[in-house]
């Protein structure tokens, strides 16, 4: 094992360039939880993510709509669950069906049911001073060691 499961961005940008770097790692089925404060920056990294392969698609949050859609070479489904009660709400948003098609990308991800996060990357945000973030990646299970060993390969300033 080489690298860092932490990674420290500076700005809005270096954010979306870590969220780009590693976007290309993504394929479908992929889980990718993200959990910090309100304002840490995850929807920040999520648009990164989305540039990746379309520079100007508009990336926005979807802490009303639940779920924004974006057709991409790996289809992204970016989620917020901020707004769920209970987890046994994710059941009427129609996961799987979403999973059979595209990467699952998912704020507030910590509020999946246990069973969506048995393989996949958890990558928790914290704020710092300034514009000073930290994201610290975990994995779980399978598929979710293969994601972090692609995050512990991405350059250390993508
Ligand atoms: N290094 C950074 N990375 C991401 N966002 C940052 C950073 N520094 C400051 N910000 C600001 O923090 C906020 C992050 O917002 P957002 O991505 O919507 O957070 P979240 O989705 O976690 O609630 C934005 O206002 C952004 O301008
Ligand atoms: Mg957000």
């Amino acid at each position: 094992m080489s690298g860092s499961l932490v990674r420290h961005t500076d700005s809005v940008e270096a954010t979306g360039r870590l969220g780009a770097a590693f976007a290309i790692e993504l394929r479908v089925g992929d889980v990718v939880a993200l959990r910090g404060d309100l304002g840490a920056g995850k929807t920040r990294f999520v648009a990164g993510m989305v540039h990746a392969f379309d520079p100007h698609a508009r990336v926005r949050s979807p802490s009303f709509t639940l779920v924004n859609e974006y057709l991409l070479a790996t289809p992204i489904f970016h989620l917020d669950l901020y707004r769920l009660e209970r987890s046994s709400e994710t059941d009427s948003l129609g996961l799987e069906e979403y999973a059979s098609r595209g990467a699952l990308i998912v704020e507030w991800g910590e509020r999946l049911p246990a069973s969506w996060l048995a393989e996949a990357l958890m990558i928790a945000i914290t704020s710092g001073e300034g514009d000073q973030r930290t994201f610290h990646a975990s994995a779980f299970g399978g598929r979710g060691k293969e994601l972090l060993e692609a995050w512990r390969a991405l350059p250390e300033a993508p």
